[in-house]
């Protein structure tokens, strides 16, 4: 009967809530119960024990005095330790658990954590990937589905979701968020928490998530890995705090703070981000954990001289757990006896690291079943649930005519003459990408497996010939790739990065295909044979050449578990690609940092909503005397087997108070319609932007302010409602005040951020 239950509870996450993201409430960290039951602990609590549970320890690495390894059950069942990363298996967080729960004085369960970023075993598409989705119902799913796997190995907190703007394609990190753009970085970063933590923290399948890295991250100068950042205050606000905001109002229990400096401010010691907004301003209950060893970075830093200085700077600025530098531990219960750090701040941090243990039902249920494998029906879930999110993240960036149509997709032919080439086609490690968890290079579906298979079925035929290695410098299998290509009647070749060039501590100062491997193109394309081109990589590619001369190109990114049946269906077009970028496409590295949502400046080349009479001479505008402004890809650009039309924009209104809309008394709405004008049912994505003129500070030249996926049949057209509220129209001011101001408002609804003609409306005082 026990066995029963356990089985039941261990697989019970697999019923994935029907409940759509935006109807998840934010769950309430701070109940009556709840905070009694701390005040009861932290009452018995000794220093070193309330230390203790700001205390996070690696089960592997040596970082400090103290390891997990080493003397890990001594150190818990003296209550040192709060927190464990790295545990995978369930009898490992069993083991570990048994110390702190049977054998430590207060029985306070462990937090167990770990990097799920884009699944535990079953691997989705690479963050950057799935937010080319424009689907967070999607994220919402995917979350869920990884948030289960893990904690039914006890891992009950994910540091994740990546909610960093990235604006920089050299930063190897751009893999790991949802892009260059707030507001739609808000709509994942919302989706990934009520994945992650459910309708409820208590459930077994829930697990906390934790919105990294606090804050400013991407902005790193020269896009190089833990570097510097300048961001004033306006911007910080503006930009890159919104998705950390989103993630707090949909109840995120967990935040990390940052390696980088802000403005000379180490962000894990940075009282104005992390005491001031985030638990002063947005009134966030749960707590702050430091990136790995950040507390003790701040020594390099250069803003402490010793360990105890550093304790005291970044804990009193308001991180509360510290990620594996062994500081808080043996400093802080000395500096509240000295005085430094009153005993109130250190029982608030004890309290919101409580408060969390307590909403995931830690302490009743501190333990899971073993084993915990997933059984087949959980593998045939995840693997549908993998298979659709690859298919959902695909970008095609080109798809001319080959003939008399165009080149995707691919007819399956019997007799049809296949040659797939290229290092990225059969290499099951990179289709992880970066932070693969638990998942198993050996488990992931390539493209030439799925492809073969495919051949095999439909009386295709398939060789294969890789050419070079993804970094590859010598061309001795060019002449084999040419062979096999010039045998063809079509050429698929698979190209790219290998998965662990982007992720962290994997900055690039090129941004072009690796290796020989552009030689290697120029080549197959020279045979004449039609070539469909996939990249395969976790940051833009400037892939200039290519998008001149090759016909059809498709973004793959890093797949994960269902890369090659994904890639075949959508080769095939039983799936259509409907991804959109989020991130703009450079053509050549000068170009960065290139995003969408630029400010004018007071000489542009071009205005999307005209420049009337103050046009500036041509020759004195901004840019470059050797390359143009434009990216060779833009924000929100994806093509799909179908085509599709919009309608001029339709406001309800002429005018509009400012001062209704911050009081949330007016609102506008916006309509479109969107009709499939080509000949086969497809999906779009319409995108709303705005231009706000007449602004106390310069707005950019377009935002995102909505966006929503239709799928429509062959000819079909459809009325698209768009609202425009307080949330959309303001900004932090000259005031630094965040309101909608009077001024002119522009307004398009378009395939992408490149195009659309805008209507106007008055905001009035
Ligand atoms: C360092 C990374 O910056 C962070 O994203 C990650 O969660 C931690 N290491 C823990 O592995």
């Amino acid at each position: 009967m026990r066995r029963n239950t356990s089985i039941v509870l261990a697989l019970g996450w697999l019923l994935l809530p029907a409940m759509p993201a935006a109807k998840l409430e934010a769950q309430t960290l701070v109940t009556p119960q709840a905070e009694s039951r701390i005040d009861a602990l932290i009452a018995q609590m000794t220093l070193e024990e309330k230390a203790g549970q700001l205390n996070q320890l690696s089960t592997d690495s040596l970082t400090g005095p103290e390891q997990i390894a080493q003397n890990g059950d001594e150190l818990i069942r003296k209550g040192w330790v709060g927190g464990i990363l790295n545990a995978v298996t369930a009898r490992e967080t069993n083991a570990l658990q048994k110390e702190a729960i049977e054998k430590s004085r207060l029985h306070i369960p462990i937090l167990f954590g770990l990097d799920v970023i884009h699944g535990f075993r079953t691997l989705f598409p690479i963050p950057l990937g799935l937010s080319a989705s424009w689907d967070p119902e999607l994220v919402r799913q995917t979350a869920r589905y990884a948030a289960g796997e893990a904690s039914s190995q006890g891992v009950r907190w994910t540091f994740s979701p990546m909610v960093d703007i990235a604006r920089d394609p050299r930063w190897g990190r751009i893999a790991e968020g949802a892009g260059e753009d707030p507001y739609l970085g808000s709509a994942f970063a919302r989706a990934y928490v009520q994945g992650y933590q459910g309708e409820r923290l208590d459930d077994p399948a829930s697990v906390v998530a934790c919105a990294k890295h606090f804050v400013g991250y991407g902005a790193a100068e020269g896009g190089r890995e833990y570097n510097t950042t300048e961001i004033s205050e306006r911007t910080l606000r503006n930009v890159y705090l919104p998705p950390f905001r989103a993630a707090v109002d949909a109840g995120v229990g967990t935040i990390m703070s940052a390696f980088n400096a802000i403005n000379g401010i180490p962000a894990s010691a940075n009282a104005f981000t992390l005491t001031e907004v985030l638990h002063k301003e947005w009134n966030f209950q749960g707590f702050v954990d430091s990136d790995w060893t950040a507390v003790r970075e701040i020594m390099l830093h250069g803003i402490a001289d010793d360990e105890r200085a550093a304790a005291l700077k970044s804990f009193l600025a308001g991180v509360d757990m510290d990620m594996q530098s062994n500081i808080f531990l043996h400093n802080v219960p000395d500096l509240v006896r000295s005085g430094k750090v009153p005993m109130a701040h250190l029982d608030g941090a004890v309290r919101e690291i409580l408060r969390i243990k307590i909403a995931l039902g830690l302490f009743e249920h501190p333990y899971v079943a073993e084993p915990a494998a997933p059984g087949p029906a959980t593998a045939a879930l995840g693997e549908a649930l993998a298979r659709r999110a690859a298919e959902e993240s695909f970008v095609l960036l080109e798809n001319r005519r080959v003939g008399d149509a165009p080149l995707l997709p691919l007819a399956a032919s019997p007799g049809r003459k296949i040659a797939l080439i290229g290092p990225l086609a059969d290499s099951g490690e990179d289709m992880l990408g970066s932070w693969s968890c638990q998942a198993k290079a050996r488990e992931m579906v390539t493209l030439r497996s799925a492809l073969a298979e495919r051949a095999a079925r439909q009386g295709m035929t398939l060789s294969f010939a890789q050419g070079t290695d993804v970094s590859g410098t010598a061309d001795s299998g060019f002449a084999g790739a040419i062979e096999t290509a010039a045998k063809s009647d079509i050429v698929v070749l698979a190209l790219g990065e290998s998965g662990h060039s982007s992720g962290e501590a994997s900055a690039r100062s090129r941004i072009d295909l690796p290796g020989n491997q552009e030689r290697l193109l120029e080549a197959v394309v020279a045979t004449g044979r039609p070539v469909v081109l996939i990249v395969f990589s976790g940051r833009p590619l400037s892939i200039t050449w290519a998008s001149e001369h090759v016909p059809a190109i498709l973004m793959a990114w890093f797949p994960g578990s269902q890369a090659g049946p994904a890639l075949v269906r959508t080769l095939f077009g039983e799936s259509e690609p409907a991804g959109r970028l989020t991130v703009s496409v450079p053509r050549s590295l000068g170009q960065v940092p290139i995003y969408y949502n630029h400010l004018n400046t007071g000489r542009p080349r071009v205005d999307p909503i005209g420049m009337g009479s103050n046009k500036p001479d041509p020759y004195y505008v901004t840019g470059y005397i050797d390359e143009t402004n434009v990216p060779l890809y833009p924000f929100g650009y994806g093509l799909g087997y179908t085509s599709f039309t919009y309608s001029p924009v339709r406001v309800s209104a002429a005018t509009a108070s400012a001062k209704a809309i911050n009081l949330g008394q007016s609102r506008l709405t916006v309509a479109a319609d969107v009709r499939n004008s080509g000949d086969r049912e497809g999906t779009e994505t319409a995108q709303l932007y705005i231009r706000l003129r007449g602004t106390s500070i310069a707005r950019p030249v377009r935002e995102l302010k909505g966006f929503q996926r239709v799928h429509l049949a062959a000819g079909e057209s459809r009325r698209l409602e768009f609202v425009l509220g307080r949330d959309e129209l303001a900004f932090w001011n000259i005031d630094m005040k965040d309101v909608a101001e009077a001024c002119s408002l522009y307004v398009w609804v378009a395939a992408d951020s490149s195009q659309g003609s805008p209507a106007r409306v008055d905001l009035t005082e």
